[in-house]
C-alpha cells in the first residue's frame, strides 16, 4: 500500500455516500437538504471556497443557497439574515464564511446560528457536545482527518497523538476527536518547549500551525501517521506553490502514512461539510440515516 493517503479519492467516496443519503431522504421523507452559505466581502480565497462549496452541494443533490453581502454590511443586518435562515424550513445547514470584516464580531454571528443548523461545528453548543461525548456536529477539517486516520490505521486506541496548533477550528476539535478515539493526546504550539522531542513521540502527528514546511522529517517517529492540515502559498524558483506545514520530502521518507498538499486534507473539508449538512437535515426531521 502506498504511504500516501489520497484525500481526493477519499473525498469522492464520502461524497458518494452523502449522495446516496440525500437520495434516501428525498425518496423516503420528501426532504431535499439545503445548505445556505453566507459570504461577506470580496476575499479571493473565500470566493473560491464558496464557489466550490456551491458546486459540490448541487452535485450531491442538495439545494445550495448563496448570500453574498457587501463588506460594509452591518452586524445587525447579518444577524437579521441569519435569523431568517434559522426560520426557513428549506435550509438545513447555515455556513457563514470566515473571516468576517473587522467591524463584525465573529463570536456573535456564530452564536446566532441555530446550533441544529450549524454545519461547521463552531457553535458553542456543538463545541460543548463534542467535548462531553454528545451527538453534535463536528468541525469539517478535523472530521476529515479522523476519517482518514481511522480508514488507514483502524483502531486509534492507546496511540500517542500530537496535534501541533491550538486553533478553535482545527487544533482543539482535532484533539477532542483523538481523545474520543482513546488516544493519548498532546496539544503542542508555538510556546511548547522541545517541540521536536514532543513530535518525535507521536504515533499520529497532526500539523495545523499555518507555517510553511515547519516540521522536518527528523521530528517524525519512523512509521508514524502524518496528517498535514497546512495550506500555505509560497513562491519558489519564481513560481507560486502550495505547501503544507510539514516538509513533505523528508517526512514522507520516515512516515508510515502521510497526507500530501495539495490532495490530502483539503478535499476532505468540503466533503465533510456535505456530510454534516445531510446529518443535520436528518436530525432536524428526527430520522435516522441508513449507514
Ligand atoms: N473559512 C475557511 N474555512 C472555513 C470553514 O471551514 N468554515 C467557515 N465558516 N469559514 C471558513
Amino acid at each position: 500500500m502506498s504511504k500516501v493517503i489520497d484525500g481526493k479519492a477519499f473525498a469522492e467516496k464520502v461524497r458518494g455516500e452523502v449522495s446516496k443519503q440525500v437520495d434516501w431522504l428525498k425518496s423516503n421523507h420528501s426532504i431535499t437538504p439545503g445548505l445556505a452559505v453566507v459570504l461577506v466581502g470580496e476575499d479571493p480565497a473565500s470566493q473560491v471556497y464558496v464557489r466550490n462549496k456551491g458546486k459540490q452541494t448541487v452535485e450531491v443533490g442538495m439545494n445550495s443557497y448563496e448570500h453574498k453581502l457587501d463588506t460594509s454590511v452591518s452586524e445587525a443586518e447579518l444577524l437579521a439574515l441569519i435569523d431568517k435562515l434559522n426560520n426557513d424550513d428549506s435550509v438545513h445547514g447555515i455556513l457563514v464564511q470566515l473571516p468576517l470584516p473587522d467591524h463584525i464580531q465573529e463570536a456573535a454571528v456564530i452564536d446566532a446560528i441555530d446550533y441544529r443548523k450549524d454545519v461547521d461545528g463552531f457553535h458553542l453548543t456543538n463545541v460543548g457536545l463534542l467535548n462531553t461525548g454528545g451527538e453534535g456536529v463536528v468541525p469539517c477539517t478535523p472530521l476529515g482527518c479522523i476519517m482518514m486516520l481511522k480508514d488507514r490505521l483502524g483502531s486509534l486506541s492507546g496511540k500517542n497523538a500530537v496535534v501541533v496548533g491550538r486553533s478553535n477550528i482545527v487544533g482543539k476539535p482535532m484533539a477532542a476527536l483523538l481523545l474520543k478515539e482513546s488516544c493519548t493526546v498532546t496539544i503542542a504550539h508555538s510556546r511548547t518547549q522541545d517541540l521536536a522531542g514532543v513530535c518525535k513521540e507521536a504515533d499520529i502527528l497532526v500539523a495545523a500551525v499555518g507555517r510553511p514546511e515547519m516540521i522536518p522529517g527528523d521530528w517524525v517517529k519512523p512509521g508514524a501517521a502524518v496528517i498535514d492540515v497546512g495550506i500555505n502559498r509560497i513562491e519558489r524558483d519564481g513560481k507560486n506553490k502550495l505547501v503544507g506545514d510539514v516538509d513533505y520530502a523528508s517526512c514522507e521518507a520516515v512516515a508510515g502514512a502521510i497526507t500530501p498538499v495539495p490532495g490530502g486534507v483539503g478535499p476532505m473539508t468540503i466533503a465533510c461539510l456535505l456530510h454534516n449538512t445531510v446529518q443535520q437535515a436528518a436530525r432536524q426531521k428526527g430520522v435516522e440515516l441508513p449507514a
